[in-house]
């Protein structure tokens, strides 16, 4: 298995592309599903979980080509059997997302539940009640949700789909790619806003859908008889580009991160600038300024507490990050996770490095120290792990991560881009 070995101490200088975004392409490609006609996706990154996709798309009877340059063409001419196997769906929740679909395409469907993941239960619930309101009858039989429409298909209705922890992005887009096709209209309530949604709603329109307001808490589909090929392009990776705006941010360096949408980052810009992080923008390109160092060390950003909350609130998928870059602050801060309430494998982790923490259920209180001293950790889940890399390149010695497989599944060449703006990070084997 992989290690990422990182020698602390450069300031990082440079431009990053972000790629396009992991949680939006894996549903753009099984909207392929929806048609027998080809769906060219475009801005496809180079990333373990898009290749899983595209493995659950073959096993549906798909046809895929890469095409090259990150275009990849689907054509799902035939689907002999809607059946998404564990085998398939262990590896990856998102591939969960192939019910709706596969619902709409076939009538029917059987898909593995995706079960849970180190960072806590992460139900279903939500998908299979939007589901059940346009008239879907959903069993369970052996670790599976078998859906099937009636006879007449599927039906559009009113559907409120919140959690306990606001909106679903997933249940929103499975239930959206259900009911595109549903006779009558669907108005989905408290339905997710984030910009993945909009990108999976611009798509569906292309491909013959009325979807309005996606965007916002209400989405209005009016269904149609069927849905034709198109071709689309994947928006940059918000998530990817402020993984490495914290990147600037810790080693105080200028990062410049090109193709990207500033307006998707407003509340990571806002506590970057609240921690004492200037960032120049422009229409879609950020970057870090360099902060002054001082005596022996760089000048340190000050705390800042921040709460996870549903786009556009602040991220939980930059929480691990941010906990990283205020382990190293001056006072203390508070991170509260609202949406994965037992999503820190990464504290134990940091502990390893020196840093100092509480938790109390939900909430984080970090007490910032000057310097990490770098240890060998062990990568537990995607962004947690990356929080890690970020550690490493200010830590004092050597990093070593271990498990890289999954930040894989998430940033393309990871070390080659951070090798780029100056860090020093080589990937190894470990036996
Ligand atoms: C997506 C993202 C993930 C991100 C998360 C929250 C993808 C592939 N993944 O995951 O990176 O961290 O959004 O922004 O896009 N919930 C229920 N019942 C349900 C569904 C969800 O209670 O049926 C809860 C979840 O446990 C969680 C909250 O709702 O507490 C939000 O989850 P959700 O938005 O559905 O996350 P995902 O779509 O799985």
């Amino acid at each position: 298995m992989d290690v990422l070995v990182v020698e602390g101490g450069e300031v990082l200088e440079g431009t990053v592309r972000t790629a396009g975004a992991k949680n939006a392409v894996l549903s753009l490609l099984t909207a392929a599903i929806l048609t027998e006609e080809e769906v060219v996706v475009e801005n496809v990154p180079a990333l373990a979980d898009v290749r899983t996709m595209l493995g659950i798309l073959k096993e549906l009877g798909g046809e895929v080509r890469e095409l090259g340059e990150g275009r990849v063409s689907i054509r799902m001419a035939e689907i002999p059997e809607p059946v998404a196997d564990w085998n398939l769906v262990r590896k990856m929740r998102a591939s969960f997302e192939v019910l709706g679909p596969l619902l709409a395409r076939c009538g029917r469907a059987q898909v593995s539940y995706p079960g849970g993941c180190v960072f806590g239960l992460r139900p279903v619930d939500i998908h299979l009640k939007g589901l059940r309101a346009l008239g879907a009858t959903i069993t369970t039989d052996a670790g599976y949700v078998l859906a099937e429409a009636p006879p007449g298909g599927l039906v559009g209705a009113e559907i409120y789909l919140g959690t306990p922890f606001g909106s679903s992005v997933g249940a929103t887009r499975n239930v959206m790619m259900a009911a595109v096709c549903a006779k009558g209209t669907t108005v989905l309530q408290n339905a997710a806003c984030e910009p993945e949604i909009v990108d999976l709603a611009q798509c569906l329109i292309k491909m013959g859908a009325r979807v309005l307001g996606a965007g916002s808490p209400t989405i209005v589909i009016e269904g149609v008889e069927r849905l034709h090929g198109t071709t689309h392009s994947v928006i940059p990776d918000r998530i990817e580009a402020g993984t490495y705006l914290a990147a600037g941010a810790i080693t105080g360096g200028r990062v410049r991160v090109e193709n990207c949408r500033p307006d998707h980052l407003t509340s990571f810009l806002d506590a970057l600038h609240h921690a004492g992080c200037a960032v120049e923008r422009g229409t879609d390109w950020l970057e870090t300024q360099p902060r002054e160092a001082f005596g022996s060390g760089l000048e340190r950003l000050r705390a800042t507490d921040v709460t996870t909350q549903p786009y556009p609130g602040f991220p939980t998928d930059l929480q691990a990050q941010w906990v990283t870059l205020m382990s190293l602050a001056e006072g203390i801060s508070v991170v509260t996770e609202r949406i994965y309430t037992d999503r820190y494998m990464h504290l134990a982790e940091l502990t390893r490095l020196g840093a100092r923490v509480r938790r109390q259920g939900s909430i984080a209180i970090l007490e910032g120290i000057e310097r990490f001293s770098g240890a060998s950790l062990m990568a537990s889940d995607l962004r947690a792990s990356v929080s890690l890399v970020l550690a490493g390149l200010v830590a004092r010695g050597t990093t070593e991560i271990h498990r890289v497989y999954h930040i894989d599944r998430g940033y393309e060449r990871v070390e080659a881009r951070l090798s780029s703006l100056g860090a020093n990070i080589r990937r190894t084997s470990a036996e």
